[in-house]
Parts: C-alpha cells; sequence; structure tokens
C-alpha cells in the first residue's frame, strides 16, 4: 500500500485524449471532502460533461446508501471514502443494497491499493481513482463509461478561426489539412463553416459541393451516409464538405444545426480541419468552445490583436480543461507597415505565436490563382516549411491520442494505478 506520490497516476491536465461526450444522464456524488466536492463541481461544467445533471453532497458512501434507500440510484454514483480496504468493502456492502443494477459506480479513494482495486473491479464497480482526481480525470472516467469501445474512433475537430477578415486563416486550414493529408498520410475533411463566402472550393480548384448547407438545414437527419454523399473528394485521403458559396439563399443556423453535423462528420475522418469564417454568433462560439484544438490566425496589427486576445479569454474561461489554442502570426513583414513585434503580440494576449508566417505575396497569390497549395507551388518556401510545422504539431497531438486508445484497450491492467505510476 502506497499513499505518496499518488500524483504520477494521474494523467497530465492537457494532455487530452479525444472524449465522446457525456451524455444526458444523472448523477450522483457523495464526497468526503471539500476539495474533492469542488474538482467535481470543476468538473462537471466542463464542456462534455454539460448535458448531464451532477448532484454533489458530502457523507461519502455511508450518506449515499442513507438517501438512495428513498430515492432510486441515478446513471452514475461517484462516491468518496477516506477509509481502508476493509472499511470501503464494508460501506460499499451497505450501498449495495440499494443500488439499482444499471447503475454505474466510480468510488474515489485515499490508498493506492491494486488489491482493493481488483476486488471492487470484481464486484462491478465500474472505476476506482486514487485522490487527489483531476477535474478532467473526472470528466474522462465518466465519459469512457458511456462510450462504446467498439466504435469507430472519433476524428479530431481543429477549428481555424482569423482575428478578423482576411488575415489567412481559411488558406492556412487549407494547407494545413492537405499537408496532413497528403504528407503525413492521415486522412483529412475540411468542414468550411463559411456558406456564402467560402474558399475552400476555389483554393483547390473545385466547383460545385455545396452540400454542407443540406446537412445543416435538416440535422437531425445527418447521417454517415449522407455525409459521405455530401463531401467532394479533393485528392487521396482529402475530402471537403463545403456551403454553397453564394448569396442567393438565405442561410442560418443554429449551434444544435453544427453540434449534429460535426458529430457525424468526426466519425468519417481522423482529421476534420474546420474553416470558421470570421462572424460571431452562438454557432460559431459553439464550434470554438467545442472543437479539440482551436488554431487563431492573426496579423500584427492592433485590431487583430484585440480581437484575438478576446478569443484568447473567451477560449481559456470556457475550456479550462483543454489544451490552450495555438496562434498563428500571420503576413508578417508587409513592406513600410508598422507592425507589433511577435514577442509583445505574445505577451499581450497571453499566447506565444506557434509559428510566424511571413508576408509571401507572390507564393500565396499563385497558389491562390492556380487553385494550388502553396506546398505544391512554394515547397520550398520559409511559409511552406512553417506550415509543415503546424501540420506536424497538430497531427503529433493526434498520433499521441490515437496510442492513447489503444493503451486504454489493452487491458484494464494497464489502468492500474500502481502501474501507471511507474510510467
Ligand atoms: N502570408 C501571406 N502572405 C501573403 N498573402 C497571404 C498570406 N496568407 C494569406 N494570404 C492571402 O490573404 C488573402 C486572404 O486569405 P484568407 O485565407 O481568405 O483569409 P481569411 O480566411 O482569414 O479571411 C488570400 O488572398 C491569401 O492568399
Ligand atoms: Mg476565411
Amino acid at each position: 500500500m502506497n499513499t505518496e506520490n499518488t500524483a504520477a497516476a494521474i494523467p497530465a491536465q492537457h494532455d487530452n485524449t479525444l472524449l465522446v461526450s457525456v451524455p444526458r444522464i444523472n448523477i450522483g456524488v457523495f464526497c468526503d471532502n471539500q476539495q474533492t466536492g469542488q474538482i467535481i463541481q470543476a468538473a462537471s461544467i466542463d464542456r462534455r460533461m454539460s448535458k448531464a445533471h451532477t448532484t454533489i453532497q458530502l457523507g461519502g458512501i455511508v450518506a449515499a446508501a442513507q438517501v438512495y434507500q428513498s430515492e432510486p440510484t441515478p446513471n452514475v454514483v461517484i462516491v468518496e471514502s477516506h477509509g481502508d480496504r476493509a472499511q470501503i468493502m464494508a460501506e460499499l456492502g451497505h450501498f449495495a443494497e440499494v443500488c439499482q443494477p444499471t447503475t454505474k459506480v466510480i468510488v474515489i479513494g485515499h490508498i493506492n491499493d491494486v488489491i482493493l482495486y481488483r476486488e471492487l473491479i470484481k464486484n462491478g464497480v465500474s472505476e476506482y481513482l486514487v485522490a487527489p482526481v483531476s477535474a478532467l480525470q473526472i470528466v474522462e472516467t465518466v465519459a469512457n463509461l458511456f462510450s462504446d469501445p467498439k466504435a469507430v474512433p472519433l476524428g479530431r475537430i481543429v477549428a481555424f478561426v482569423g482575428s478578423k477578415g482576411g488575415v489567412g486563416s481559411s488558406t492556412i486550414a487549407h494547407n494545413v489539412a492537405w499537408a496532413i493529408s497528403q504528407r503525413l498520410n492521415t486522412e483529412t475533411v475540411i468542414t468550411d463553416l463559411d456558406l456564402p463566402f467560402g474558399t475552400s472550393a476555389l483554393n483547390f480548384n473545385q466547383d460545385g459541393g455545396g452540400g454542407i448547407f443540406e446537412a445543416l438545414a435538416q440535422p437531425d437527419r445527418v447521417d454517415s451516409t449522407l455525409v459521405d454523399r455530401l463531401m467532394t473528394k479533393l485528392g487521396n485521403k482529402l475530402s471537403l464538405l463545403n456551403g454553397p458559396s453564394g448569396i442567393d439563399r438565405e442561410m442560418s443556423f443554429d449551434a444544435h444545426a453544427i453540434e449534429t453535423v460535426l458529430n457525424v462528420v468526426r466519425h468519417s475522418a481522423p482529421m476534420i480541419a474546420v474553416d470558421v469564417p470570421n462572424v460571431w454568433a452562438p454557432w460559431v462560439k459553439y464550434t470554438l468552445l467545442n472543437a479539440d484544438d482551436v488554431i487563431i490566425t492573426a496579423t500584427p496589427e492592433l485590431p487583430s490583436l484585440r480581437n484575438a486576445k478576446n478569443l484568447v479569454d473567451m477560449l481559456k474561461a470556457g475550456r479550462p480543461h483543454d489544451r490552450l489554442p495555438r496562434l498563428v502570426l500571420n503576413q508578417v513583414g508587409v513592406p513600410k507597415r508598422p507592425e507589433i513585434p511577435a514577442a509583445d503580440f505574445g505577451k499581450a494576449i497571453g499566447l506565444e505565436p506557434s509559428i510566424i508566417i511571413p508576408h509571401d505575396p507572390q507564393s500565396f497569390g499563385l497558389a491562390q490563382g492556380n487553385g494550388q497549395m502553396l506546398f505544391e507551388v512554394a515547397a520550398k518556401s520559409k511559409s511552406a516549411e512553417v506550415m509543415m510545422d503546424l501540420a506536424t504539431m497538430i497531427a503529433g497531438t493526434q498520433q499521441k491520442a490515437a496510442k492513447a486508445a489503444k493503451f486504454d484497450l489493452a487491458g484494464f491492467m494497464q489502468k492500474l494505478p500502481l502501474m501507471k505510476k511507474k510510467s
């Protein structure tokens, strides 16, 4: 038994693997101390748990056994105990008498004890966590109870947004998606949410497409067959889902439509690059808050800085358990233009640029004119080099996530707190 260094068994806060959202379930929590209560409170407002209804009380397993004598147990019960192995087993014995068979039980204990872990699992407990737990660990544990191990792995949704119009966000989204699919061999779907003015088809020298409008207009009829039919193939391992790129129709939709469509799209490929237009609407906010990664492109000017800061602040507040967004500083070095130096820009918005792309009108202009990627017309340019770096950074996270998913499947023995501690 070892109560020291238990933190080593707990996953790092920002190393998120892809989690399914927890459905509209009820969760009853009985903590044994205030601190755990606060952590679970933080978990309950995480974006992936926001649909579930969580009630948190003090009193541990004993209180849970009492409360559920007179009411049915919810879908999930999380109980905490400061007891030793014998005490936890005895208290759970009482709780088991009132617990419905369909209720999933998570136990938080304060001892890192493999024998206890095995005994609990044998007795139908879904998971045993060693305190102190992190909010993300709670989200992950609850989400895993509802993810189907046989389901196709989820694709990573990477949202690209500009700090103002024309900063190059779409161009970067398309190039990075191209690089991930062609150079890093990962099946990628570009989802262009700029329905009337999107440039994705133009940038790939395509006409037609436009199907995402059909999906967003009838979100409840969207399934993977429909999404597959609406996609345009751009090449080996690269597809496009875009709008009609015209203004002849009314095109308004809500966050629910985006949620439904993206949830289907993310089953079709491991990488989804979402080109988010520079407008502000509830569905835009939803898309950014719920993406797995957000890439903010900004130019080194004051309006761009102000808007980028607002976006970063909003994302930090709304996604406290997620990785920070990445900043791309683009069009740096426009002749004669006074610019904010990259270091000052990063300091002002609280986020260092991940890459800096020079102002390169010749290469970007040629690519746009030809309907080709920058990698095709200026493969050796600095811009191509740094955009490849960004693609690798984004895909690197993806590959790490895929590895983590495999590791989970390898068997629950690997999940033992003591085993994990060694790695
Ligand atoms: N680093 C750069 N140097 C020169 N031109 C660029 C650069 N990045 C993007 N552009 C050009 O800027 C224009 C606007 O890009 P776009 O991707 O449509 O911006 P956004 O999606 O942010 O509105 C395009 O013509 C594009 O080719
Ligand atoms: Mg754009």
